[in-house]
């Protein structure tokens, strides 16, 4: 629509003037690459950046092995016939002529390029050249007499119509002179036949031209396939074809007199050559995949680390071994070795692949730089990983950033690939973006990195460049990228030297390779700082929040120790205490609490959760806290473990206070949290050594009280299986296990039996008992008989309050209805039984007879007597019948 014909004219047009020595650009760029300005460094002025990893080397993306068009039932032409070597495309194309016919020309200028060449030709195929003849004539081209020797060159007869023997011949011919052939036909080999009359089967030809004119902008505003470009009545290759199938139908029609004829015809494009010297072209899958492959393979580093560092947190397995005692500084280290180690690796084997696939940028440059990109990137997105993880509370919501992350990277990465230089350019030109911003933009390691190599690439990557003098493309190898080059980067005001300016005294500091080598360190170390620093400010669910500004505080750098803490050591022997320990979720507000005003909130607003506590524990002492669910247990074993920090109050454990000593705090410390946090890879025996490694323990002697504390929970036999796949109840015997294998002096076992069948209990109990001695445990539970069997002290919670405390005993005559005691005896008895009962226990109510079984209820002023009554019935002689 529209008058696309005007502008492809004017186009035409100025080439044909450009032909004639005019102004045509030497080269032709490809909008894409205009966008680039200029190239960086002249000497590879002609060269076109391919991906941003890798160059591909190739001059032209654009792949056209399919046929383009296809009349009539044509048997698909020389459609992936030969030719196949991958290159430029060709510079000669069919255009249309001057005068309204089709025409010929390079896109060179002053280059030769000849007019037409097809096969076969020769005397057994008389009528094909005869068909040509007639198309050269009415062009007022001359023919070739014989068929062309395919190794000659035919610079000096671009008016010509060039008959080869065969098609391979010919193609021989265009490899050898590549881009010299305006257009190229093909006939089938029946074609002479046909043409005679001989066979009644369609004229069936193939004609090769070259498409790509129009993408490279010649077409004007256009900008179309020149195929299917209205210039005038026709378009260009269709007109160069109706020339051909009209000369068809005039040697047919000479032949025969039968008038008309079938035709088939293939419109197809030149293949692509590929100049001499470049290497194979199966390496250019390797060199365009290789990129994404090497991108992918670093991204996987970030999404695994992100993926795994949030899963850690989201299963407390962090708290887990801070309570085992492991050092906040160790983890990290920990983090911060194995991904120096893995990007180590990492680098290397891009570099091993690099070579193996032959790649001129890992080929030509110093190991070092290569090695330091990669390893630098590696780290850098290691580290952001990290800081990310400390703000993403889920796994779930980790695993949709990273897949953003690695989308958004793999999207940019295909730009790099296919926009052809275009983000590189963003770095060499001043002014696209300020230096201020490029810097800013380096602070995401991907870009960063693709700097790094960009500029590796600019001077490494072979390619393609136009030389006047030989009249055609050569290839320029790649030079080599020494260590000294990542210095290089500036520009003066030179034409020839990337960027001009009006001021004579310009010059623009590219930024340098080091520069962008030097941001990615720089992202490693604020990344893992970052990391560090939102971990202690955010720890998450369940942890102890830092202010901010906790850098400044000295208390945080272990200078002014308090002096509470050091008068709770001299409380000899008082292992555990809890000190009006408060918490309030949903908001830090002690004010609240001091006024009393949190009752008037509404729900949604803060919530009490442990109300004043105070709770002494001594060694040798089970200490229970017994409370319905949401009683506020968990929350007051969390503070007095230090996973959280009291809204008020304090807890000493072993004489250190837990909100600043919580390091020596933990080193007393075993405890058993509510939630299992094991690693599902690991076995319980192997648990157990971690937690023993955590602890610093001596680990000769290690695996006997690993087999004892095994043997007492009954997971001797399961031992080494993995502990992901154990029930329920087992994954708490071996927390249990966990919790008292370093022999610390206070346990914190939080409902360690729930979920556990009545005799695993009854194991569980009796280690639990058997740990007692020199230690100080605290227990929480919701079942009244744990609390009695277990409870030396059991203090009842209730809405975040301790509602009773006392012995067991005490509880029961205080609070508790009294006892049942029942009897059976033979019918018989009964009224004896009974006398006798009224008088040793007198009061005691009887609440069932029936059959011989009496229950009476005894009250706590009945208490005394119950042992008299026991006396009795002991002293009963025989058995119960007597
Ligand atoms: N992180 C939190 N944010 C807000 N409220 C919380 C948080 N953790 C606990 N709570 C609330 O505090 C109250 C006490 O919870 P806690 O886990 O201490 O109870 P519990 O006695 O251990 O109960 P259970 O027997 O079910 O384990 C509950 O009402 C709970 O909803
Ligand atoms: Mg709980």
């Amino acid at each position: 629509p529209g008058s696309p014909g005007n502008a492809s004219r004017t186009t035409v047009a100025g080439f044909e003037r450009a032909r004639a020595g005019g102004d045509l650009p030497a080269r032709i760029t490809p909008p894409l690459s205009a966008l680039t300005r200029r190239r960086a460094r002249p000497a590879r002025a002609a060269g076109r950046r391919g991906s941003i990893l890798m160059s591909t080397s190739s001059a032209s993306d654009v792949e056209a092995t399919e046929p383009i068009m296809t009349m009539g039932d044509a048997d698909g032409g020389v459609a992936g016939d030969t030719l196949t070597a991958k290159g430029r495309i060709s510079d000669c194309f069919v255009f249309d002529g001057s005068q309204g016919r089709f025409g010929y020309g390079s896109a060179i200028p002053g280059a030769w390029c000849t007019a037409l060449t097809y096969a076969p030709s020769g005397p057994g195929v008389a009528a094909i050249d005869e068909v040509m003849a007639v198309v050269a004539a009415r062009r007022g081209w001359s023919v070739k007499a014989a068929p062309h020797d395919p190794t000659e060159s035919l610079e000096g007869e671009d008016d010509k119509v060039v008959g080869f023997e065969t098609k391979d011949a010919m193609f021989e011919y265009m490899r050898t002179f590549p881009g010299r052939v305006g257009m190229a036909v093909v006939f089938n080999a029946t074609a002479a036949a046909a043409l005679r009359g001989e066979a009644e089967v369609p004229i069936t030809y193939t004609a090769l031209v070259n498409l790509t004119v129009g993408s490279f902008g010649f077409m004007g505003s256009t900008g179309s396939d020149p195929l299917l470009a209205e210039t005038g009545s026709g378009s260009l290759a269709l007109r160069a074809q109706r020339a051909i199938d009209e000369a068809i139908v005039a040697v047919r029609t000479g032949n025969d007199a039968v008038g008309g004829a079938s035709i088939s015809v293939t419109l197809q494009q030149f293949e692509e050559y590929q100049p001499p010297g470049l290497r194979a072209d199966e390496q250019g899958i390797a060199r365009t995949l290789l990129p994404l492959v090497l991108y992918v393979s670093m991204m996987l580093n970030f999404v695994l680390c992100l993926v795994q560092v949030v899963g850690e947190r989201e299963g407390h397995l962090l708290e887990a071994m801070r309570y085992a005692g492991l050092f906040e500084s160790a983890y990290w280290a920990t983090y911060v070795c194995h991904y120096t180690a893995l990007s180590v690796l990492a680098a290397f084997l891009s570099w091993l692949t690099g070579l193996i696939c032959d790649i001129d940028m890992f080929n030509n440059s110093d190991f070092l730089v290569i090695f330091f990109a990669f390893f630098l990137y590696s780290m850098a997105m290691a580290s952001l990983a990290f800081t990310l993880a400390s703000i993403i509370p889920r796994r779930k919501v980790a695993n949709i950033v990273s897949f953003a992350i690695f989308m958004f990277g793999f999207i940019l990465q295909l730009v790099y690939t296919i926009g052809d230089g275009f983000l590189q350019g963003l770095f060499v030109d001043p002014t696209v973006f300020s230096q201020d911003a490029i810097n800013a933009m380096q602070l995401y390691p991907p870009v960063a990195f693709a700097k790094v190599l960009a500029d590796v690439m600019e001077e490494t990557a072979s390619r393609y460049e136009y030389n006047v003098e030989l009249q055609n493309y050569e290839v320029i190898p790649g030079g080599t990228y020494a260590w000294e080059n990542i210095y290089n980067g500036t520009y003066s005001n030179d034409e020839n030297e990337g960027i001009a300016s009006d001021d004579p005294d310009f010059t623009y500091s590219t930024p340098r390779t080091a520069d962008a080598l030097g941001w990615l360190f720089w992202d490693c170390l604020i990344f893992t700082f970052m990391a560090w620093y939102l971990a202690q400010v955010f720890p998450g669910d369940s942890g102890r929040p830092q202010a901010p500004w906790f850098l400044f505080d000295p208390r945080y750098w272990g200078f002014m120790r308090s002096r509470a803490a050091d008068a709770a050591v001299e409380e000899g022997d008082v292992q555990l205490r809890a000190d009006k320990l408060s918490k309030i979720f949903g908001g830090m507000r002690p004010e609240l609490l001091a006024t009393g005003q949190l009752q008037e909130l509404s729900c949604t607003t803060p919530f009490q959760a442990v109300n004043g506590l105070e709770l002494s524990a001594r060694t040798g002492q089970i200490f229970c806290l017994l409370g319905h669910n949401g009683a506020g247990k968990t929350t007051a074993i969390k503070m007095i473990t230090g996973a959280l920090l009291p809204t008020s109050g304090d807890a000493f454990v072993a004489g250190a206070r837990v909100s600043d000593q919580v390091d020596r705090v933990r080193q007393h410390l075993g405890v058993c949290p509510q939630h299992d946090q094991l690693w599902n890879e690991l076995s319980p025996y192997e648990h157990m050594r971690v937690f023993a490694k955590f602890r610093g323990l001596d680990m000769s002697h290690i695996d006997d009280n690993i087999h004892e504390a095994l043997a007492c929970v009954k997971l001797q036999a399961v031992r080494d299986k993995p502990v992901g796949k154990f029930s329920g109840g087992m994954k708490r015997r071996v927390s249990v296990a966990l919790s008292v294998i370093s022999g610390s002096r206070v346990l914190c076992l939080d409902e360690p039996t729930t979920g556990m069948d009545p005799l695993n209990r009854r194991h569980v109990w009796d280690l639990i008992q058997g740990v007692k001695r020199g230690r100080v445990v605290l227990l929480t539970t919701h079942s009244m008989e744990e609390a009695d069997a277990l409870g030396d002290e059991i203090a009842i919670m209730g809405k975040g309050r301790v509602v009773a405390q006392g012995t067991s005993m005490e509880l029961k005559s205080k609070y508790g209805s009294g006892y049942r005691v029942s009897l059976v005896t033979p019918q018989a008895h009964t009224d004896a039984v009974k006398a006798r009962v009224a008088e040793l226990m007198p009061g005691a109510k009887l609440e069932d007879d029936s059959a011989g079984s009496l229950v009476y209820s005894a009250g706590p002023a009945q208490l005394h007597l119950i042992p008299s009554l026991f006396e009795w019935v002991e002293s009963l002689p025989g058995t119960p019948d007597a």
